[in-house]
């Protein structure tokens, strides 16, 4: 059984649209409906999930679950919802804040998967492109928040990390159900610090395989991003 699992409980802090995200407009829907779509046309995708913020509206196709704190615990409520079927079972969980994923996509990383009996997940990456480098805030001067900190910097360099061989990673992230069982079964402060599901596997020894995504399958997490998105999706939609 392969089952979809996404996480649209986030409240969009960094959007700023004074609604969840997942519910701000993109390109005529949802934003969590282009998800649910490219779920949808995937070949052999039994279930859907979508964990919502509590007291929103679910979707009809979908089965719906309250999101919760972290999310982690979004992603663990989601897979609480559908009752296993056998040790072969499959589950995708992917990001609402990711609009433009496609159905190509997640085939590709449910195929390397699928491939490789000696994998635990795959999940979706791009290579960084940008040099990267670990900054150490700098500490704040006594006169902290007086209006004239503008020439102040955001921190001091310690190291610049070899960027062959960094990749950022994207949902969708694809596991072997009872491998993602074991990686969400960890204390709240380790789920309460997991940016993604992989991670929570990487811990433990999991081997999990990275399946080169398109840039386009951006984040969206601020305005900019939001108007790239619509952009893009809007130009998918033209005939
Ligand atoms: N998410 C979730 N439950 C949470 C937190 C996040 O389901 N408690 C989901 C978000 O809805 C999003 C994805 O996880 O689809 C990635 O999170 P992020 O981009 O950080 O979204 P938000 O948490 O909504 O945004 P922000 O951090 O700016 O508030
Ligand atoms: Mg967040």
């Amino acid at each position: 059984m392969i089952i979809a699992l996404i996480v649209a409980a986030g409240r969009g802090e960094r959007l700023g649209a004074g609604r969840p995200k997942a519910f701000v407009e993109v390109a005529g829907r949802p934003m969590f409906q282009w998800s649910v779509d490219a779920m949808s046309g995937v070949d052999g995708m039994d279930r859907i999930v979508l964990a919502l913020p509590p007291g929103t509206r679910a979707p009809v196709g979908v089965i719906a679950v309250d999101g919760g704190a972290a999310r982690s615990d979004s992603v663990r409520r989601a897979l609480a919802a559908v009752e296993p079927e056998g040790p072969g079972d499959v589950v995708v969980v992917h990001d609402a804040a990711r609009p433009l994923v496609t159905g190509e996509l997640i085939e590709a990383v449910l195929g390397v998967l699928a491939g490789d009996p000696s994998l635990d997940a795959a999940i979706a990456a791009v290579p960084v492109a940008d040099t990267v480098k670990r900054v150490a805030p700098a500490p704040s001067p006594p006169d902290a928040g007086r209006a004239d900190r503008g020439s102040e910097g955001a921190g001091i360099v310690v190291e610049t990390l070899d960027r062959a061989g960094l990749w950022a990673v994207q949902t969708p992230q694809v596991f072997r159900r009872p491998a993602l069982e074991r990686a969400l079964d960890a204390p709240a402060e380790v789920l309460a610090q997991a940016t993604d599901d992989a991670w929570l596997l990487e811990r433990l020894g999991g081997r999990v395989a990275v399946v080169a995504g398109p840039a386009e399958n951006l984040k969206v997490t601020t305005e900019l991003d939001l108007e790239l998105a619509e952009l893009l999706l809007t130009r998918r939609e033209q005939p």
